[in-house]
């Protein structure tokens, strides 16, 4: 049994005995290559999701409209139309790099193809890409450079359903009838062939790629994942995958929700199923339960750009929920739809540089933390990093704040807003912070506890 797991049951059951421990579940007693391979991810926590293709020049979702088209008011011809007006001028990738690091976000991953199956990067094996549109460029390549250029992780998300390849569905027909795939024909080895051939580009002429996010949908089976995670490794052996192509792989991916406690690896989570929700177990799992995952989230309700939908989440609400993954330990991948000209639309600069400011004062609480000691408590979450506690106050307590369960010994506490110690008393039942009258952030304020 490993050094950490022992720790970490004292830490659980033997109470204040146990002042010594560090709360940092030590990842590094296994050593596995896993562990090295996720270690960037696990302290990058927050990223920037890039859902872009010519779907923005319509203001719909992105191939949702050809899928289920009832409720989004463009026919399947129209939509297949709009690459030959794609035409963003206004595209500079530094600008988004600019932006993600404005914003805090440690990483990216851009849609280099969508279910609908148009390529964002200049494939060999079809016409229907960005280099085919007037504006010509291999967008996925100027990423990549930039990326590359600056120092700023970049993953790619590529979608295993594409609507455009006969070898996929019969594309005599409307993709509403058929997009699930048709893994039945003769012709789906030629699609899965295609795949691999897409996904060799992609690893071999665009540098480092750290993710390959998947985007099954159902009937993930139908892929054969395992040939496709064999193939990613022996071409770039670090590159992370994500849970959709019908393995777990590196970790899981619940869509625009958080969970409500700390993911372990007997649960599956994929959809925003609420029966996920009730598998999950309470409490502070043992580290080597712990599922790596990474919640991805719109700011208003699309993943493309949508002239239309002003369902906007606030910036408070995008740094609680920041807060609320990482206390459970998990990555938050934000997603931005550009709009057709290339710009990032008003609306998500306002909140990406208010979550920035946030981040800019209190970072330290999330970057390379991971899930805290204590969970389910109403007016506090925790992280943890090393012997450092921090106690992300979402609801600022009028009275001194109660800690309980805290079984280290607390050498000094204060805020992360303004660096002041705070006076505090620790006795065998609990910790108690006397805090200012008035929470020094409206969102979220931090306190970083110091422990032996
Ligand atoms: C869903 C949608 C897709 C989106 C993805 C992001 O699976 O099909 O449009 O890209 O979620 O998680």
């Amino acid at each position: 049994m490993s050094a950490y797991i022992l720790n970490r049951r004292q830490f659980l059951n033997v109470g204040l005995a146990a002042a010594s421990v560090s709360f940092l579940p030590s990842f590094a007693a296994g050593e596995s290559l896993a562990d090295e391979r996720t270690a960037w991810f696990r302290a990058a926590k927050f990223g920037m999701f890039i859902h872009w293709g010519p779907y923005s020049l319509a203001s719909v979702e992105a191939s949702w409209p050809i899928m289920k088209p009832d409720s989004w008011g463009i026919s399947e011809t129209d939509y297949r139309a709009l690459p030959k007006r794609f035409n963003p001028t206004k595209w500079d990738p530094d600008h988004f790099i600019d932006m993600a690091r404005i914003a805090g976000q440690k990483y990216m991953v851009f849609t280099t193809k969508h279910h609908d199956g148009f390529c964002m990067f200049d494939s060999s094996y079809t016409d229907y890409k960005i280099t085919n549109t007037p504006y010509g460029k291999d967008i996925v390549k100027q990423l990549s450079d930039a990326c590359a250029r600056r120092d700023m992780p970049l993953g790619f998300y590529y979608s295993p359903p594409d609507l455009n390849h006969p070898g996929f569905r019969d594309t005599s027909k409307l993709s509403k009838d058929n997009w699930n795939g048709q893994p039945e024909r003769y012709l789906w080895s030629s699609y899965l062939d295609y795949m691999r051939l897409q996904l060799t580009e992609l690893l071999t002429r665009y540098g480092d790629v750290k993710v390959i996010w998947f985007d099954g949908l159902y009937h993930q089976e139908k892929y054969d994942g395992q040939r496709f995670l064999d193939l990613i490794h022996k071409l770039q052996r670090t590159t992370l995958v994500n849970d959709r192509i019908g393995l777990t792989a590196d970790y899981v991916t619940p869509e625009q929700f958080i969970p409500t406690s700390i993911p372990t690896k007997d649960v599956h989570m994929r959809g925003a199923d609420s029966s996920i929700q009730k598998e999950l177990r309470t409490g502070v799992p043992p580290a080597a339960d712990f599922q790596l995952w990474e919640t991805c989230m719109t700011i208003n309700q699309t993943w493309a750009y949508n002239a239309h939908d002003h369902n906007y989440k606030s910036a408070s609400d995008l740094i609680r929920g920041l807060v609320e993954v990482t206390s459970r330990g998990g990555n938050f991948l934000l997603n931005v739809g550009p709009q057709p000209d290339g710009m990032i639309q008003p609306e998500f600069q306002e909140r990406l540089e208010a979550i920035g400011k946030w981040i800019a004062v209190n970072g330290e609480s999330i970057y390379g933390t991971t899930f805290g000691p204590i969970q389910g408590e109403k007016n506090y979450r925790t992280t943890v990093k090393g012997s450092d506690l921090y106690i992300h106050v979402v609801e600022w307590p009028l009275t001194p704040l109660r800690i309980t369960d805290l079984k280290s010994k607390v050498l000094s506490v204060h805020l992360l807003a303004d660096n002041q110690p705070l006076p505090f008393k620790q006795t065998e039942r609990d910790l108690q912070i006397t805090l200012p009258q008035e929470a020094p952030d409206k969102n979220v304020s931090v306190l970083s506890i110091r422990t032996l």
